[in-house]
């Protein structure tokens, strides 16, 4: 029960002694409290909490996505189109870009549009589908988010001179069950959808339809991933320290905070994490990071970071902690061969598994960066599935709740991000906005 995700605080200990555990043991506590009896700020969006159950058992959803598979499949489709930002692609990304390399299978082709608004990109993946076949699926939850609206125009029109009016047979879009311009969009023009729940948050969404119906449309085991997120949910109900992993993280989140270690860096040694590195980076960042508080989230890959970062992280400013991601048994088939005729000065490393190399420099990493004053925390699953991986996503949605409760914010709003987006609405004429575009444009002169 909850025992998939292993925290190890062995390079940590500069942290904690064993009366700050105790000391901060009531925080925790009251945190769960607030999260099993739904009594802490944001309350209405606690849906995350019981969705792997709830998921699991949604026997109609089921049988809409093996329906719709097997129409993709039939219709000779070469690409899922996902349109999508933040919280609303995300997590379906980073399940993607980890498992490809892990399946024994291929997964259908997805390309990504609407996470941003280089043209370059764009226009690029418009022009490779034009001789593709493909669906297209579109996520929003406000259904008025600026870069997939625009993505989805430009997709729309060119569906439409490809497909003719058929092509609405091939968007499926996810969005609020009522409101928002997405909802008004599909009621017109009739194409398939999804809801969003009501009590789930865009960061927090991605084992509900959001996640779920992409991740099921190119091939991955939606089965395995809930189940692994509904064994570890079994973790939000124990209160003793010694047994609850998510207790023990953030603890020494909060210890490494108090300690004048304010960031957080997530690390890993195996790079088909770095999705899951950037999900978790918006789910911290956007959670914790209000009433000027906050552990700010980045992340590294390893080894390829250590060549650039490395130095920084073992003599730079002592200001953070690193969470490293481990992998107790990764997979494991290549093997560096001999090589006598060539000296490279590598014949020492002959005969061992690249598998185990990794895990060597891991460890050395480890140790060298505590040596140096980074406490070190460790995060181990078994090794890289979907089971292990919905396990993960569940451990880190928990831990982010405890921990913001344990920063008295409300961890499920996003009051910061809607300055930009104003801003940039009054700049390109929205109505509305026109007093703060006066504003803004006097101030733009000056720049
Ligand atoms: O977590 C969040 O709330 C955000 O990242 C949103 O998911 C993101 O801004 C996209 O919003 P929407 O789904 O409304 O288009």
């Amino acid at each position: 029960m909850g025992k998939n995700i292993s925290v190890d605080l062995a390079l940590a200990n500069e942290l904690f002694s064993e009366k700050d555990i105790e000391d901060f043991n009531p925080f925790l506590i009251h945190s769960q409290k607030n999260i099993i009896e739904r009594s802490g700020t944001g309350n209405e969006f606690l849906g995350w909490v019981d969705l792997p159950y709830i998921m699991l058992n949604d026997k109609k959803l089921f049988q809409e996505l093996e329906e719709l598979k097997n129409e993709i499949q039939k219709n000779n489709t070469d690409v899922i189109v996902m349109i999508g930002i933040g919280g609303s692609y995300m997590g379906a990304r980073a399940i993607i870009e980890a498992m490809q390399y892990y399946l024994p299978y291929k997964l259908l082709p997805i390309i990504y549009l609407g996470h941003h608004l280089e043209s370059a990109y764009i226009e690029r993946q418009l022009k490779l589908l034009e001789n593709k076949n493909y669906y297209t699926i579109v996520i929003s939850k406000s259904g008025t988010t600026t870069e997939p609206a625009i993505a989805f125009r430009l997709v729309r029109e060119q569906m439409k001179k490809k497909y003719g009016d058929a092509y609405s047979q091939r968007v499926i879009t996810i969005t609020d069950q009522k409101k928002g311009a997405l909802r008004k969009l599909t009621n017109q023009e009739g194409y398939r959808s999804f809801i969003v729940p009501d009590d789930v948050g865009g960061r927090y969404s991605v084992l509900s339809p959001v996640g779920l119906v992409p991740l099921y449309l190119v091939g991955i085991d939606i089965r395995e991933l809930l189940t692994g997120a509904y064994d570890e949910s079994k973790l939000v109900k124990i209160d003793c320290w010694q047994d609850n992993s998510a207790f023990q993280y953030v603890t020494m989140r909060h210890l490494a905070y108090q300690k004048g270690k304010p960031i957080e860096l997530f690390t890993s040694f195996y790079p088909c994490l770095f999705y899951v590195a950037e999900w978790w980076k918006q789910l911290f960042g956007e959670s914790e990071g209000k009433n000027n508080l906050g552990i700010l989230p980045t992340s590294a890959m390893f080894t390829t970071d250590l060549h650039s970062l490395g130095q920084y992280i073992q003599e730079g400013l002592r200001i953070f902690f690193e969470t490293i991601i481990s992998i107790d048994n990764p997979f494991n088939t290549l093997t560096i061969p001999s090589s006598k005729d060539v000296d490279d000065g590598m014949e020492f490393l002959a005969g061992k598994q690249i598998s185990e190399i990794n895990k060597i420099a891991e460890k050395a990493t480890a140790i060298a960066h505590s040596d140096g004053g980074v406490p070190v925390i460790k995060i181990s699953i078994p090794h890289i599935s979907t089971y292990y991986l919905g396990a993960l996503l569940y451990f880190f949605e928990y831990s982010c709740a405890l921990s913001g409760y344990c920063f008295q914010i409300n961890p499920f709003d996003q009051p910061g991000v809607e300055a930009y987006k104003n801003n940039m609405y009054a700049l390109l004429g929205k109505p509305g906005y026109e007093e703060l575009a006066r504003k803004l444009k006097k101030r733009i002169e000056k720049i």
